[in-house]
């Protein structure tokens, strides 16, 4: 080797030295000033990128009050430059799963229903919203059947590094009453390997339209916008 190529050799090397330095994400980084300003970079490139946002509602109540949290929501991901697609469960054609297992949790399922157009939203998205009223302490029916059929794509949206969040509604004032349908949501997401961005839970609203009087609109929209 003569002294030209091992001179280019050199200043190659340092200059992966630097871009591996910037990339280390280890506890030296936080020592060390130069990597703090990457980490902030990072952390703002993280915050302010476009993401594809599925948002899923449960409720067939239009002017109810989980449908207007989602209302709420899109609008602060929009003003965020988010894409957002909406699947109201309520008013599509969903069948329910029946288990046969063609699919076998990874390929073609036997409904070509309204499900068909969710798909390869789902498997696309950085983030799926679940915005469902409480019914019986559980994700009302409407919703429920929508994420069964998760079941045909499971092994495509399985891992990989999607989001979650997680808005809720219903007529009890007792925080506890929320605790099963969260737990089922955090429970499903690790499942699933998305992680939490995020939750509203609105306790106190019977009537449709009654969350309009509280601050968990502001919340949702809040969400939607600092996601
Ligand atoms: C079928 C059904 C079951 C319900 N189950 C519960 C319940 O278990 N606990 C509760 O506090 N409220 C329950 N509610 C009240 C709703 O959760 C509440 O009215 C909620 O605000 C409805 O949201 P929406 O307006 O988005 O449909 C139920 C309502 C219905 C229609």
């Amino acid at each position: 080797m003569d002294r030209r190529d091992f001179l280019e050799k050199l200043i190659s090397a340092a200059a992966a030295g630097i871009a591996l330095a910037a990339c280390s994400n280890t506890s030296n980084a936080q020592t060390i000033n130069s990597d703090d300003s990457t980490k902030n970079s990072d952390h703002q490139k993280e915050s302010t990128k476009k993401m594809k946002i599925v948002v899923l509602t449960g409720s067939p109540r239009k002017n109810g009050n989980t449908n207007y949290m989602a209302d709420r929501f899109i609008a602060g991901a929009h003003e965020a430059g988010h894409e957002v697609f909406r699947f109201d469960c309520a008013k599509k054609d969903v069948s329910l799963c029946i288990g046969c297992n063609h699919c076998n949790m990874n390929g073609p399922c036997i409904y070509d229903d309204d499900f068909t157009q969710l798909r390869p939203k789902l498997i696309e998205a950085d983030l799926v919203a679940f915005v469902s009223p409480m019914y019986y302490f559980g994700f009302s029916a409407q919703l429920k059947r929508v994420i069964d059929r998760f079941y045909a794509i499971n092994g495509q949206i399985k891992g990989g590094s999607k989001k979650a969040v997680f808005m809720m509604a219903y007529a009890d004032t007792a925080k506890s009453e929320a605790e099963a349908m969260t737990a089922h949501y955090k429970t499903m997401i690790k499942y699933l390997g998305w992680k939490d961005a995020g939750m509203v839970i609105a306790p106190g609203v019977w009537t449709a339209g009654a969350i309009k009087n509280t601050k968990y609109g502001d919340e949702a929209y809040k969400l939607g916008r600092e996601i």
